[in-house]
This record gives structure tokens, C-alpha cells and sequence, in this order.
């Protein structure tokens, strides 16, 4: 294993009486892609916050054990918070540009540590909005409002933002679950290039991705750490039980799906009001399946579903014209 970057000892989380983290120790690599796989609810998003102390902001939480960054524990009192988030990036499940230009943005960061010339700042801008693919999307626009990018453009901006402020590591929480296919694709791109200089953590609960991207993988199951390894080994030859059979559940092949509805035709909002009563009569945990052909649906109704705390398994193209999107409620 290549040198450790974060080194995770016996760390456990609580929330109020709810243990969501239980004797966790991991090294996370440094300049790899770690990726942290496991079922909604096993702690996936509470370890994240961990590394990054966002976990102090959430009401009645304990957490005890060590995360050291640079051989400095994160968790000690004495460990200034700024110091450690000024490490990080952490690019979120859906993006929040802040309400400002696409230009300001970027500057934002850099700004506020110290950064005031002009030509500096428009350097900097350049140069993280070409690192992320997005320069020539936006370079005759950079005054206008960031709300006015697409989804997809709005997450490249956030990651440019975060990188603008030279961190060492990126925090990833399902970076890619808003976006529509093109777009995660994108984002997936970029990280993979990425890992050349910064060492990157991603949440997911979406295995091919993990596969796509990640040099190690940490399985998580109910607050526990399952399996640990490198990705070959842990998606080629799992040594656990549990994690083969987490992997093998979630090929879309060996998926059981419980209903299926045809929304060909039918555009939106129609196709999200069809796929919504659908799903209304099932029971929970059972699995959906939606065929679609609207391209706006492709992106709104996933959307729309997670925005009910559904949770979306699947967005495949499967010819031409059709997508099929997988629903679990
Ligand atoms: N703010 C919170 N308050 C209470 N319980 C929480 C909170 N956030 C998460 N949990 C609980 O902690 C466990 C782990 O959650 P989380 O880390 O969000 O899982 P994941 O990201 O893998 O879906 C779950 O049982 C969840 O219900
Ligand atoms: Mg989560």
C-alpha cells in the first residue's frame, strides 16, 4: 500500500443513542482514489464528516477515537478546525454554487486568503476552470450568475472552487447522484486525473463507479467496516461474504425488480407523475423499474425520486431513444 495520507484509528460516531460508527480503522492512501461503498444508512456520509470535523455541526453527536492527517489528529482539541478544512475540498451530493458570478466563485477562496490583484485572480480562475473542462463553456459568461449553469456545469464549478484553495485531499460524498449520465461522466473524468496530485476519498453507493474509479475501497455495513482493500481484490475476490454479496446484489442483471412501468411517449411533468403513483404502491424497499424517452425526464425524475428520499440504483441508456431508470423506494 502507498504512503498513508489519513490514518483512521478506532473511530466511533454516535447520534444521540444511535452508534453509526463502530471501531472504525482505515489508512486512506495518499494521491489514490479511495472509495467508501455500502447500503444507504451504513455511514458512508458520517465518516466523511468526520475527516472534515463537518460532523461538530450536526446536534447531539459524540464521536471518540483519531483521524490523523499528516500524523496531526484532527479530533484533538488543540487542532486548529480552520487549518484542516483549508486541506479539503469536499464536493457534495448536489452542488451549491454560492450566489455569485461564476467568476467570483472561483476568486472567492482564494480571496479570502489573501489574494487581491486582479490579473492574479483572473489566473487563478483560468486555471481551475480549465482543470475541471469547464473553461470553454463559460469563458464569454463569467459575470453571469453561476445559478444559470446547468446542474452538470454547477458541480465542475464547485469542484474548480474547492481545488481554487489548494487543498490535499478531496472529499467526495456521491458526487455524481443529481447528475444525469453525461455529466457524472464528466465529474468521473475529472477525478481520475485528479488523483494525480490530490488523494481523493469518494462516497457511493453506486459499484460501477467505485470500479471505475477507485484504487482502494473501504466497505461499510451497519457502522462496521467489512472489508478493506485494494479494488482489484476486493471486487475480483472478496474475502467477505457480505461484500460478495453487496456487489453481486447490485449488478442491474441480478437486481429483482418488483414492477415495471413503460413512460414512453409520455413527457414530463407526466412521466414523474406516472413514475411517482408507481411507486406509491409499492412497499418500501421493493424495486421500480421506468422506461423513458423524454431526455428531460432522463435527469428530473431521478432527481425528483431522490428528492422523495427514494433511491435511484440505475440511469442506463438502453438504445437510441430509451433510458431505463431503477428505482428503489
Ligand atoms: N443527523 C443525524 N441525526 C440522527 N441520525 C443520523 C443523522 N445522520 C445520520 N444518522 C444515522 O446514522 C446512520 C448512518 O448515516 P449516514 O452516515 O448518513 O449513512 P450513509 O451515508 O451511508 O447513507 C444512519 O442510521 C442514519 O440514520
Ligand atoms: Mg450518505
Amino acid at each position: 500500500m502507498s504512503e498513508t495520507h489519513i490514518q483512521i484509528e478506532n473511530v466511533n460516531a454516535y447520534y444521540g443513542r444511535t452508534h453509526s460508527l463502530k471501531n472504525i480503522s482505515v489508512q486512506i492512501p495518499k494521491k489514490q482514489i479511495t472509495a467508501i461503498i455500502g447500503p444507504s444508512g451504513c455511514g458512508k456520509s458520517t465518516l466523511l464528516k468526520c475527516m472534515n470535523r463537518l460532523i461538530d455541526l450536526t446536534d447531539g453527536v459524540t464521536y471518540s477515537g483519531k483521524i490523523l492527517i499528516d500524523n496531526e489528529d484532527i479530533f484533538d482539541r488543540k487542532t486548529d478546525i480552520v487549518d484542516i478544512r483549508k486541506k479539503m475540498g469536499l464536493l457534495a451530493q448536489r452542488p451549491i454554487p454560492l450566489p455569485m458570478s461564476i467568476y467570483e466563485n472561483i476568486a472567492y477562496g482564494p480571496k479570502i486568503h489573501g489574494l487581491k490583484k486582479k490579473p492574479d485572480l483572473d489566473a487563478i480562475v483560468e486555471k481551475y476552470l480549465k482543470l475541471v473542462g469547464l473553461w470553454e463553456e463559460v469563458k464569454d459568461r463569467l459575470n453571469s450568475p453561476a445559478s444559470q449553469l446547468s446542474l452538470g456545469q454547477q458541480q465542475r464549478l464547485c469542484l474548480a472552487r474547492g481545488l481554487a484553495v489548494e487543498p490535499e485531499i478531496i472529499l467526495c460524498d456521491e458526487p455524481t447522484s443529481a447528475l444525469d449520465p453525461v455529466s457524472s461522466q464528466y465529474i468521473e473524468q475529472q477525478l481520475l486525473k485528479l488523483k494525480n496530485d490530490y488523494t481523493i476519498v469518494i462516497v457511493t453507493h453506486n459499484i460501477h463507479q467505485a470500479m471505475r474509479l477507485a484504487d482502494y475501497v473501504i466497505h461499510l455495513y451497519l457502522g462496521e467496516v467489512v472489508e478493506h482493500g485494494l479494488s482489484n481484490d476486493v471486487f475480483e475476490n472478496p474475502k467477505e461474504e457480505r461484500t460478495r454479496a453487496y456487489i453481486n446484489g447490485t449488478f442491474s442483471t441480478e437486481l429483482k425488480i418488483d414492477s415495471e412501468s413503460d413512460l414512453k411517449g409520455q413527457l414530463c411533468p407526466f412521466n414523474f407523475v406516472y413514475a411517482k403513483q408507481a411507486l406509491h404502491n409499492l412497499e418500501d424497499g421493493k424495486i421500480l423499474k421506468l422506461i423513458v424517452d423524454d431526455p428531460i425526464a432522463v435527469t428530473e425524475v431521478p432527481r425528483g425520486m431522490e428528492a422523495d428520499g427514494h433511491k435511484v440504483l440505475i440511469v442506463k441508456q438502453i438504445n437510441k431513444t430509451d433510458w431505463e431508470i431503477v428505482i428503489q423506494k
